[in-house]
């Protein structure tokens, strides 16, 4: 890895760059009073509303909510790196990018190593795209018809033909000056020790190349057209390409969508082009590997969701359960991870082939949460009514939570248990804190604590309220009206969704005060924009805690944003009833008790009062 670029560098950069020179590059901008303004490239539109200031050195669309500096223009719109973005703006003013311990010559190497095979990757790439082509690629074409994988969809994912044949490949790239030994180096050959003979490793295999997050090839996996074995053949590990950290299927995802926010974790490469050509784009599989710890802190970086994909059979339940144990530590505020199961003797593949886009997609929006799937897990093949049986389930759902990073998730996931097991929460604190030998938290209080109702600024950081809204809990110290307010900063247009009177702000908290005030501001305004926002309130006190909101990254995806704030304003008009938590505790459990199936949302209201009282 090349050395950190120095802050100071980048700063100096984006002081030198002019954006709307950057921007108009790429985007038709015309000016419009101290502005200039362009169709947003960013979404689809027919009318201009994504503007450039040349004074703030910033664009936004009054859209799409897009919005950044130079450097993030780039990132987006060129699908570049962060680093890469700094590149190319330093290379416009002729600038080299200092890097800290650039100068490690062992770095150097590792680089010009890296360029030098993904070259040869490239050229092999389309040399297998050409095959597919030919007379020699009937056979695959066929196959690849029979599979059902269109024309676009191949396309899309570059897929080729490796040649029956020892040679083909090996001839190929000799011809091009390829040495030997850089062939075998990059698993595109077989070297063989007793006979000191070299062999193509692919052959006679239908060619999916894989790609690193920019689209570069940096290995293959083959498939055999018949039933022969393997079934599947991978790049080895090679200087480019480890197994254990890559998807594939990532970048294309992203270039589908590269403001992805979930991603659909399946098996196979069939799986993943399967379901891209049936429009569902964000599916990603792993090399024949489980879902490993650095490939999820990968994704993580990219998107907020996380949906995993199992056969319905017993390997799958067990693929499953490794994965819960891998995920458990990475779940941190924001995060989401579901679980998805097919059913048996299907895999996506033939799932959406037979039922079709939408009934797959129903599939992954019902996914069960990892709170839900982590309690049936526990039940399964338990009595409940047992207490030998409550026991092991209880003690495996808390060695599940001791990996849970510390967060709402944790707390409410404990109360639940709670509630299931008809132990005090307080106890299985102590019991966590002990097999972490940690300091005991002070999470979990008494149950016999004080009501909660009057005090409104002490409301513990609460879970998403709405429908399938997942945890806000990015918001570190947020109180819930800050939060109602950081939601309308990023996305003033959710203010079209808010009931009519205001009165639901709470008035004793100044960010439900100031939240009074944009909602008037920006129902008086024809603009739903951030911008001006914070330009309305510039050089006051609420400017300055606008700002920071609207600095706060809102982990939230866009999508699940009308349904948190809904949720938060239906949490404020309940409380303003000022009915007491146990009164709506009772009220809940005596339904349940009834028989009466609660909704998601009175579920987690319910969990939120128990950790409350719990307090
Ligand atoms: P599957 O056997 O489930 O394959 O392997 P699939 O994707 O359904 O393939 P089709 O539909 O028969 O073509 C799932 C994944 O496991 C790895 C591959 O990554 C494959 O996509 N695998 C499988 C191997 O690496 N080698 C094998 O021999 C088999
Ligand atoms: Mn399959």
């Amino acid at each position: 890895m090349a050395g950190q670029i120095p802050q100071r560098f980048i700063d100096d950069l984006l002081a030198r760059v002019d954006v709307v020179e950057v921007v108009g590059e790429r985007v038709k901008l015309k000016k419009a009073g101290r502005n200039y303004s362009g169709l947003c490239p960013f979404h689809q539109e027919k009318t201009p509303s994504f503007t450039v200031s040349a004074d703030k050195q910033f664009y936004h669309c009054f859209g799409c909510g897009a919005h950044g500096n130079a450097l993030r223009f780039l990132m987006e719109y060129d699908k570049l790196r962060f680093p890469e973005a700094v590149e190319q703006l330093a290379g416009r003013l002729g600038l080299e990018v200092p890097r800290e311990g650039a100068d490690d010559p062992r770095a150097q190497a590792r680089e010009r190593k890296r360029k030098e095979g993904v070259n040869l990757l490239e050229l092999s790439a389309s040399f297998f795209r050409e095959r597919l082509k030919m007379p020699e690629g009937q056979g695959a074409r066929e196959y690849l018809e029979r599979r059902g994988l269109s024309p676009e969809v191949q396309q899309t994912f570059g897929v080729g033909y490796a040649p029956d044949g020892w040679e083909a490949l090996k001839r190929h790239l000799s011809e091009r000056g390829v040495a030997e030994a850089v062939q075998v180096e990059y698993g595109l050959l077989v070297h063989r020790e007793e006979s000191g003979r070299t062999y193509d490793r692919f052959r006679d295999r239908v060619m999916f190349p894989i790609r690193d997050i920019k689209g570069r090839t940096i290995g293959f996996g083959g498939r055999v057209l018949g039933d022969a074995k393997p079934k599947y053949l991978n790049s080895p590990e090679t200087p480019v390409f480890h197994k254990g950290r890559e998807l594939y299927g990532l970048y294309e995802a992203r270039q589908a969508d590269h403001r992805l926010e979930r991603v659909v974790i399946v098996e196979g490469y069939m799986d993943v082009v399967a379901l891209a050509q049936f429009g569902i784009r964000n599916a990603v599989a792993t090399l024949g590997t489980s879902t490993s710890e650095e490939h999820l802190t990968r994704l993580f970086r990219m998107v907020s969701e996380v949906v995993f994909c199992f056969d319905g059979d017993r390997a799958g339940r067990q693929a499953a359960a490794r994965a819960l144990e891998t995920v458990l530590p990475l779940m941190i505020d924001g995060r989401q991870a579901r679980f998805l199961f097919l059913p048996e003797g299907e895999d996506p593949d033939t799932l959406v082939r037979r039922e079709g886009a939408e009934a797959f997609q129903d599939r992954i929006t019902c996914a069960s949460p990892l709170s839900e799937f982590l309690f049936d897990q526990a039940a399964a093949g338990r009595d409940l009514a047992r207490i030998e049986d409550r026991e092991r389930y209880a003690s495996q759902v808390l060695a599940a939570l001791a990996r849970l990073p510390e967060g709402v998730l944790k707390s409410l996931m404990l109360s639940e248990l709670s509630r299931r097991t008809g132990v005090e929460a307080s106890s299985f604190a102590t019991l966590l804190a002990r097999s972490r030998q940690a300091a005991p938290e002070p999470a979990a209080g008494p149950g016999e604590s004080a009501p909660m109702g009057e005090a409104a600024g002490e409301m513990p950081e609460a879970p998403p309220l709405g429908e399938r809204a997942p945890p806000a809990r990015r918001s570190g110290s947020l109180s819930l009206a800050a939060r109602a307010l950081q939601l309308l900063v990023h996305e003033p247009e959710l203010v079209a969704q808010l009931p009519e009177a205001d009165d639901w702000c709470p008035e004793e908290d100044p960010d439900g005060r100031l939240c009074r005030e944009v909602i008037r501001l920006l129902r008086a305004g024809r603009y739903r924009s951030a911008q001006v926002l914070l330009a309305h309130f510039h050089g006051t006190p609420e400017g300055e805690r606008l700002a920071a909101l609207a600095r706060r990254e809102l982990l939230i995806p866009r999508p699940a944003r009308g349904a948190e704030l809904e949720g938060l304003v239906s949490h404020f008009l309940r409380h303003r009833e000022r009915r007491s938590p146990q009164e709506e505790i009772d009220t809940l459990l005596a339904r349940e008790k009834a028989g009466e199936r609660l909704s998601r949302e009175e579920k987690q209201r319910l969990m939120v009062l128990l950790t409350e009282l719990h307090r």
